[in-house]
């Protein structure tokens, strides 16, 4: 029994087959439909009728072959419909309202743009302003007012884009110009951040690329002095990663800035205690930012006495800040606007 209904299935195959190869219509995709799959008549149907006749042993097999023939031919019907642009009737369209709604993809900020937000309430939260600056900047604001002169390495075309048929113009290679805007608009006291994109002429790997985002903090007032710096950054610092990290001040050196410092926040991951932390790479201690006492002819340059009012600034990577809090390995992967990046770190 179970060899001729094999056959006969096969025959049935090879028969709808051939029918569907055929069809260029509706009318006729719908009628064949009819013919092979109507409950009552239908030729699959017909064939599991059959089932009666088969032995119990039979049965399953026999079972088994009718319905991968039903599937089958579901499939190629479902095919050529889509591939003859037919539409099942108004009366096939019913949806069941009782089932559970698909999950819709739910958006959210990127890295990037999520790290910048939290830097921006939290200094909100203590009372800075947010200046947003222009990414295409005068060389003055961005080298001269800030110490930087026509001779230093830092202009160099292997670091600046410099803007055809604009003298004097380049994409910013930081946000600190932002601090000279301010200073020349606005008179002390002064306390703000300027988040941003900043411009290099660095080839991509794992940590550069010639487009990337800084967050600038300055704060001018009289009698402000290093302490005031660094309670500053310890309460960002540890809001940000963790009420148990650890600064480090370490010298440094930027022309706008005197002293300057580089710091450096405790690893948040292992504090110093795994030699083979993938976060600090053992040796407890992670580069977070530069900083340092506005330089008094900065403050000249913007007419401001340095007699009077004195200052403090800092610069971010926010990739970098990115990179270590939600360890991201390569800088690229942020750019790459892979959705899973989102879902691993968001
Ligand atoms: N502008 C510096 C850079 O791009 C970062 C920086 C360092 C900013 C020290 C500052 C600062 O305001 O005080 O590397």
């Amino acid at each position: 029994m179970i060899d001729e209904l094999t056959k006969e299935i096969e025959g049935v195959r090879r028969s709808f087959l051939n029918e569907i190869e055929q069809i260029q219509s509706p009318e006729k995709l719908a009628a064949l439909k009819e013919r092979f799959l109507s409950r009552k008549k239908g030729i699959v149907g017909q064939q599991l009728l059959k089932l009666r006749d088969c032995t119990t042993a039979e049965k399953p097999v026999a079972g088994q072959l009718i319905n991968q023939l039903k599937l089958f031919i579901e499939t190629e019907l479902a095919g050529t419909e889509e591939k003859i642009g037919a539409r099942p009737s108004t009366q096939e369209q019913w949806s069941d309202c009782s089932l559970p709604a698909s999950d819709l993809p739910i958006g959210r900020f990127h890295l990037i743009a999520e790290i910048q937000r939290q830097i921006e309430e939290l200094f909100l939260n203590l009372g800075y302003e947010i200046a947003y600056g222009p990414e295409v900047e005068l060389e003055e604001y961005n080298f001269t007012a800030l110490n930087i002169p026509e001779f230093h390495p830092a202009r160099d075309e292997q670091d600046t884009f410099f803007l055809d048929g604009f003298d004097n113009t380049v994409l910013r290679t930081h946000t600190s110009p932002m601090q000279v805007r301010y200073m020349l608009a606005q008179r002390p006291p002064l306390k703000i951040i300027s988040p941003g994109k900043a411009f290099r002429k660095d080839d991509p790997d794992a940590t550069h690329s010639p487009c990337f985002h800084q967050v600038e903090g300055l704060l001018v007032d009289r009698g402000v002095n290093f302490s005031h710096l660094k309670g500053t950054l310890e309460v960002f610092c540890r809001s940000f990663f963790g009420p148990d990290v650890n600064l480090r001040f370490r010298p440094g050196y930027f022309p706008f800035t005197e002293p300057s410092a580089e710091v450096d926040i405790s690893c948040f991951m292992c504090s110093g205690r795994q030699p083979d932390c993938k976060v600090c790479k053992g040796s407890g201690w992670l580069e977070i930012l530069g900083s340092g006492m506005v330089h008094p002819q900065v403050l000249r340059n913007c007419g401001i006495d340095p007699e009077i009012h004195s200052g403090f600034a800092f610069g971010m990577g926010i990739e970098r800040v990115a990179m270590i809090k939600f360890g991201v390995p390569d800088l690229r992967l942020l750019y790459e606007n892979d959705l899973r990046l989102l879902g691993q770190f968001g």
